[in-house]
């Protein structure tokens, strides 16, 4: 699978893609992903990317030339090119599975108090990360990226990770523990130690704590 994103901050995502899990997937070549400066697509001596808005006010706006060339050179029919956006559809683990799906995705970080209207002319999807406001898409880009590529398959090491997933089954993971076996007289619960698999997938069960379905949904998150 391809990402690439367009940002004006790129080096934001260094340390987050040069680290764990997305670190190995890119060496694992499960992923490419490319972090793209829109600036490079800006053809003026200062590399402009934002100007004033039209009709006054504050704040400056992301200019539509430099995304539309970028999405010229880097998306093809198929890709699906992901606006961040705080008045985007909320990103939710559905969402990542089928975007994990895909050959190929382009993620846009606006920033600054906005972004030219008619980039959405380009757009696929326009997605939010959660009900309030960052100063950019940078950090939902690095969130979606995230997201997406450890659903790929091969990114997580145990076969299992995926499987017992809680939010798959519509429940939160159950407790863990590792050593040591008592901390500041915190035991371990007994039956993790008792080596009964069975007894042990019942506790799970019974531990893992439903999620609650968000007023007016039906059980969807
Ligand atoms: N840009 C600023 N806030 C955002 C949010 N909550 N989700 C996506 N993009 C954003």
């Amino acid at each position: 699978m391809k990402i690439d994103v367009l940002t004006l901050f790129p080096n934001m995502f260094t340390n987050v893609l040069g680290e764990s899990m997305l670190k190995i997937a890119q060496k694992k070549k499960k992923v490419k992903i490319r972090i793209h400066n829109l600036r490079d697509w800006t053809n003026d001596r200062h590399k402009t990317a934002d100007d004033k808005p039209y009709g006054g006010g504050s704040g400056m706006v992301m200019k539509v030339e430099p995304i539309c060339k970028a999405l010229t050179d880097i998306a093809r029919k198929k890709t699906r090119i992901i606006l961040l956006t705080p008045k985007g559809k909320r990103f939710n683990q559905e969402m990542a599975k089928e975007l994990s799906c895909e050959k190929h995705v382009v993620c846009i970080a606006g920033h600054y108090e906005g972004i030219d209207e008619r980039v959405k002319g380009f757009v696929t999807d326009e997605v939010s990360i959660g009900d309030y406001i960052l100063t950019g898409g940078e950090i939902p880009a690095m969130v979606i990226v995230d997201a997406i590529t450890r659903l790929i398959p091969g990114v997580l090491g145990g076969e299992g990770s995926l499987n017992e997933e809680s939010f798959e089954k519509g429940h939160l993971e159950y407790p863990q523990y590792t050593r040591p076996r008592v901390f500041q007289s915190v035991p371990v619960p007994e039956v993790l130690l008792s080596g009964d698999h069975k007894r042990i997938k019942n506790w799970r069960k019974k531990k893992a704590i439903k999620i609650k379905p968000a007023c007016g949904q039906t059980g969807r998150r």
